[in-house]
Protein backbone atom coordinates (compact mmCIF):
# COMPACT_ATOMS: atom_id res chain seq x y z
CA UNK A 1 0.00 0.00 0.00
CA UNK A 2 2.41 2.34 -1.09
CA UNK A 3 1.79 4.06 -4.45
CA UNK A 4 -1.38 5.41 -5.92
CA UNK A 5 -2.38 5.03 -8.95
CA UNK A 6 -0.35 7.26 -11.78
CA UNK A 7 2.55 6.80 -9.20
CA UNK A 8 1.76 2.79 -9.76
CA UNK A 9 1.54 3.20 -13.61
CA UNK A 10 4.68 5.29 -13.70
CA UNK A 11 6.56 2.50 -11.99
CA UNK A 12 5.62 -0.44 -13.82
CA UNK A 13 5.96 1.48 -17.19
CA UNK A 14 9.70 2.09 -15.77
CA UNK A 15 9.93 -1.59 -15.39
CA UNK A 16 8.63 -2.76 -18.70
CA UNK A 17 11.02 -0.35 -20.80
CA UNK A 18 13.78 -1.72 -18.49
CA UNK A 19 13.26 -5.23 -19.05
CA UNK A 20 13.21 -4.94 -22.57
CA UNK A 21 16.57 -3.69 -22.58
CA UNK A 22 17.75 -5.36 -20.25
CA UNK A 23 16.53 -9.04 -19.86
CA UNK A 24 18.07 -11.24 -22.16
CA UNK A 25 17.50 -14.45 -20.49
CA UNK A 26 14.15 -16.72 -20.00
CA UNK A 27 13.37 -15.11 -16.71
CA UNK A 28 9.48 -13.84 -16.00
CA UNK A 29 8.63 -11.27 -13.63
CA UNK A 30 5.47 -10.90 -12.35
CA UNK A 31 4.17 -7.66 -10.78
CA UNK A 32 1.62 -8.18 -7.84
CA UNK A 33 0.09 -5.27 -7.59
CA UNK A 34 -3.05 -3.35 -4.97
CA UNK A 35 -6.02 -4.52 -6.74
CA UNK A 36 -6.58 -0.34 -7.68
CA UNK A 37 -3.82 -1.22 -10.19
CA UNK A 38 -4.39 -4.61 -11.82
CA UNK A 39 -6.34 -3.39 -14.92
CA UNK A 40 -3.80 -0.54 -15.89
CA UNK A 41 -0.79 -2.58 -15.48
CA UNK A 42 -2.38 -5.38 -17.61
CA UNK A 43 -3.41 -3.16 -20.39
CA UNK A 44 0.42 -2.40 -20.49
CA UNK A 45 2.05 -5.49 -20.24
CA UNK A 46 0.11 -6.78 -23.12
CA UNK A 47 2.24 -8.32 -25.36
CA UNK A 48 5.55 -8.55 -23.05
CA UNK A 49 6.17 -12.13 -22.95
CA UNK A 50 8.68 -11.81 -19.68
CA UNK A 51 6.09 -10.10 -17.59
CA UNK A 52 3.12 -11.09 -15.51
CA UNK A 53 0.60 -9.63 -13.61
CA UNK A 54 -0.46 -11.05 -10.09
CA UNK A 55 -2.66 -9.58 -6.88
CA UNK A 56 -1.56 -9.52 -3.73
CA UNK A 57 -4.78 -11.02 -2.00
CA UNK A 58 -7.91 -12.75 -3.16
CA UNK A 59 -11.34 -13.73 -1.05
CA UNK A 60 -12.07 -17.03 -0.40
CA UNK A 61 -15.60 -17.38 -1.60
CA UNK A 62 -16.45 -17.31 -5.25
CA UNK A 63 -19.09 -14.16 -4.93
CA UNK A 64 -21.28 -12.70 -2.73
CA UNK A 65 -22.00 -10.66 -0.47
CA UNK A 66 -18.68 -9.30 1.22
CA UNK A 67 -18.23 -5.67 0.95
CA UNK A 68 -14.96 -4.58 0.36
CA UNK A 69 -13.76 -8.10 -1.03
CA UNK A 70 -12.34 -8.86 -4.52
CA UNK A 71 -12.89 -12.33 -5.82
CA UNK A 72 -10.51 -14.53 -7.79
CA UNK A 73 -13.08 -14.27 -10.35
CA UNK A 74 -12.64 -10.82 -10.69
CA UNK A 75 -8.74 -10.64 -10.62
CA UNK A 76 -8.76 -13.59 -13.15
CA UNK A 77 -11.24 -11.01 -15.37
CA UNK A 78 -8.46 -8.05 -15.86
CA UNK A 79 -5.73 -10.12 -16.84
CA UNK A 80 -4.01 -11.14 -14.19
CA UNK A 81 -2.18 -14.91 -13.89
CA UNK A 82 -1.15 -14.56 -10.34
CA UNK A 83 -2.07 -14.26 -6.75
CA UNK A 84 0.43 -14.00 -3.64
CA UNK A 85 -1.63 -15.77 -0.76
CA UNK A 86 -0.44 -15.84 2.96
CA UNK A 87 2.00 -12.81 2.81
CA UNK A 88 3.01 -12.39 6.59
CA UNK A 89 1.40 -9.43 6.45
CA UNK A 90 -1.61 -10.99 5.58
CA UNK A 91 -1.12 -12.97 8.34
CA UNK A 92 -0.14 -10.86 11.12
CA UNK A 93 -2.16 -8.03 10.79
CA UNK A 94 -5.51 -9.49 8.96
CA UNK A 95 -5.43 -13.12 11.09
CA UNK A 96 -5.21 -15.21 8.41
CA UNK A 97 -4.90 -18.52 9.03
CA UNK A 98 -3.55 -21.39 6.92
CA UNK A 99 -7.07 -23.14 7.02
CA UNK A 100 -8.21 -20.31 5.57
CA UNK A 101 -5.51 -19.87 3.40
CA UNK A 102 -6.10 -23.38 1.98
CA UNK A 103 -9.57 -22.27 0.79
CA UNK A 104 -8.31 -18.91 -0.44
CA UNK A 105 -5.90 -21.77 -2.38
CA UNK A 106 -8.58 -23.91 -3.95
CA UNK A 107 -10.75 -20.84 -4.90
CA UNK A 108 -7.69 -19.28 -6.98
CA UNK A 109 -6.89 -22.18 -8.75
CA UNK A 110 -10.37 -22.84 -9.56
CA UNK A 111 -10.19 -19.75 -11.15
CA UNK A 112 -6.57 -20.91 -13.07
CA UNK A 113 -4.83 -18.33 -11.00
CA UNK A 114 -1.18 -19.46 -9.79
CA UNK A 115 -0.86 -18.84 -6.13
CA UNK A 116 2.21 -17.28 -4.88
CA UNK A 117 1.94 -19.30 -1.47
CA UNK A 118 4.65 -17.55 1.52
CA UNK A 119 5.59 -18.76 4.48
CA UNK A 120 7.81 -18.21 7.17
CA UNK A 121 8.65 -18.06 10.63
CA UNK A 122 8.43 -15.24 12.95
CA UNK A 123 11.56 -14.04 14.76
CA UNK A 124 10.06 -16.01 17.96
CA UNK A 125 9.95 -19.07 16.56
CA UNK A 126 13.50 -19.03 14.83
CA UNK A 127 14.88 -18.14 18.60
CA UNK A 128 12.91 -21.29 19.67
CA UNK A 129 13.82 -23.26 17.02
CA UNK A 130 10.55 -23.94 15.73
CA UNK A 131 11.46 -22.47 11.98
CA UNK A 132 11.15 -26.17 10.30
CA UNK A 133 7.69 -27.11 12.36
CA UNK A 134 6.21 -23.89 11.06
CA UNK A 135 7.05 -24.29 7.55
CA UNK A 136 5.89 -27.95 7.95
CA UNK A 137 2.90 -27.02 9.07
CA UNK A 138 1.92 -24.05 6.84
CA UNK A 139 2.68 -26.58 3.95
CA UNK A 140 0.80 -29.24 5.53
CA UNK A 141 -2.62 -27.34 6.22
CA UNK A 142 -2.37 -24.54 3.76
CA UNK A 143 -1.24 -26.56 0.38
CA UNK A 144 -0.40 -29.98 0.92
CA UNK A 145 -4.28 -31.19 0.72
CA UNK A 146 -3.88 -30.29 -3.41
CA UNK A 147 -3.42 -33.22 -5.69
CA UNK A 148 -0.32 -33.24 -7.54
CA UNK A 149 -1.71 -31.42 -10.74
CA UNK A 150 -3.20 -28.75 -8.81
CA UNK A 151 -0.05 -28.70 -6.75
CA UNK A 152 2.25 -27.80 -9.83
CA UNK A 153 0.23 -24.88 -10.48
CA UNK A 154 1.82 -23.04 -7.06
CA UNK A 155 4.60 -21.08 -6.44
CA UNK A 156 6.00 -21.38 -2.91
CA UNK A 157 7.90 -18.32 -1.42
CA UNK A 158 9.60 -18.84 1.27
CA UNK A 159 9.90 -15.42 3.49
CA UNK A 160 11.28 -15.72 7.39
CA UNK A 161 9.06 -12.95 8.93
CA UNK A 162 12.10 -11.53 10.57
CA UNK A 163 13.52 -10.24 7.40
CA UNK A 164 10.44 -8.66 5.79
CA UNK A 165 11.24 -5.22 5.26
CA UNK A 166 13.90 -4.46 7.96
CA UNK A 167 16.97 -4.75 6.07
CA UNK A 168 18.10 -8.05 7.55
CA UNK A 169 18.40 -10.68 5.17
CA UNK A 170 18.38 -13.75 6.48
CA UNK A 171 22.11 -15.38 5.50
CA UNK A 172 22.09 -17.46 1.78
CA UNK A 173 22.98 -20.79 4.29
CA UNK A 174 19.71 -20.23 6.36
CA UNK A 175 17.71 -19.31 3.18
CA UNK A 176 19.53 -22.54 1.44
CA UNK A 177 18.61 -24.77 4.63
CA UNK A 178 15.19 -23.91 4.46
CA UNK A 179 14.35 -24.40 0.94
CA UNK A 180 16.13 -27.24 1.02
CA UNK A 181 13.66 -28.63 3.64
CA UNK A 182 10.57 -27.34 1.69
CA UNK A 183 11.70 -29.24 -1.47
CA UNK A 184 12.29 -32.22 0.96
CA UNK A 185 8.69 -32.21 1.96
CA UNK A 186 7.08 -31.15 -1.33
CA UNK A 187 9.27 -34.51 -2.49
CA UNK A 188 7.91 -36.55 0.83
CA UNK A 189 4.15 -35.73 0.17
CA UNK A 190 4.24 -35.96 -3.94
CA UNK A 191 7.27 -36.81 -6.01
CA UNK A 192 10.83 -35.50 -6.50
CA UNK A 193 9.93 -34.42 -9.82
CA UNK A 194 6.98 -32.34 -8.26
CA UNK A 195 9.78 -31.02 -5.95
CA UNK A 196 12.34 -30.20 -8.59
CA UNK A 197 9.36 -28.91 -10.57
CA UNK A 198 8.34 -26.41 -7.83
CA UNK A 199 9.84 -22.94 -7.97
CA UNK A 200 10.49 -22.25 -4.31
CA UNK A 201 11.24 -18.15 -4.15
CA UNK A 202 13.16 -15.94 -1.14
CA UNK A 203 11.53 -13.17 0.02
CA UNK A 204 12.54 -10.64 2.57
CA UNK A 205 14.91 -7.54 2.53
CA UNK A 206 16.19 -9.03 -0.96
CA UNK A 207 18.29 -6.07 -2.98
CA UNK A 208 20.52 -6.11 -6.15
CA UNK A 209 23.97 -6.77 -4.02
CA UNK A 210 22.67 -10.04 -2.13
CA UNK A 211 20.56 -11.13 -4.71
CA UNK A 212 23.60 -12.53 -6.14
CA UNK A 213 24.68 -14.56 -3.36
CA UNK A 214 21.11 -15.79 -2.45
CA UNK A 215 20.08 -16.97 -6.01
CA UNK A 216 23.25 -19.19 -6.52
CA UNK A 217 21.60 -21.56 -4.14
CA UNK A 218 20.93 -24.50 -5.34
CA UNK A 219 17.43 -24.10 -4.01
CA UNK A 220 16.42 -20.83 -4.65
CA UNK A 221 14.64 -20.66 -7.73
CA UNK A 222 13.80 -16.49 -7.31
CA UNK A 223 13.08 -13.60 -5.34
CA UNK A 224 9.96 -12.05 -3.84
CA UNK A 225 10.56 -8.75 -3.85
CA UNK A 226 8.98 -5.75 -1.17
CA UNK A 227 10.79 -2.81 -1.03
CA UNK A 228 13.51 -2.80 -3.75
CA UNK A 229 10.55 -3.19 -6.06
CA UNK A 230 9.54 0.18 -5.46
CA UNK A 231 12.66 1.24 -7.40
CA UNK A 232 12.37 0.20 -11.25
CA UNK A 233 16.18 0.40 -11.26
CA UNK A 234 16.65 -2.17 -8.47
CA UNK A 235 13.89 -4.29 -9.09
CA UNK A 236 15.40 -5.12 -12.99
CA UNK A 237 18.62 -5.45 -11.28
CA UNK A 238 17.65 -7.79 -8.84
CA UNK A 239 15.87 -9.71 -11.76
CA UNK A 240 18.95 -9.41 -14.31
CA UNK A 241 20.82 -11.87 -12.06
CA UNK A 242 19.51 -14.35 -13.54
CA UNK A 243 20.47 -13.42 -17.45
P1 LIG B 1 11.04 -6.68 1.52
O1 LIG B 1 9.57 -7.28 1.45
O2 LIG B 1 11.74 -7.12 0.27
O3 LIG B 1 10.83 -5.22 1.60
O4 LIG B 1 11.67 -7.25 2.75
C1 LIG B 1 9.36 -8.59 1.11
C2 LIG B 1 7.89 -8.83 1.12
O5 LIG B 1 7.11 -7.90 1.36
O6 LIG B 1 7.46 -9.96 0.90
Amino acid sequence: MNLDYNEGIALFTEVIGLVKTDITGTQEAVVCSPFIHLQGLAQLAKGHNKVSIGAQNAHQAEAGAYTGEISARMIKSVGAAYVILGHSERRQYFGESNELLAKKTDMALSHDLKPIFCIGETLQEREANQHFDIIKSQLAEGVFHLDEAQFSKLVIAYEPVWAIGTGVTASSDQAQEIHAFIRKEIAAKYSQQVADATTILYGGSCTPKNAPDLFAQPDIDGGLIGGASLKSRDFVDILKVFN
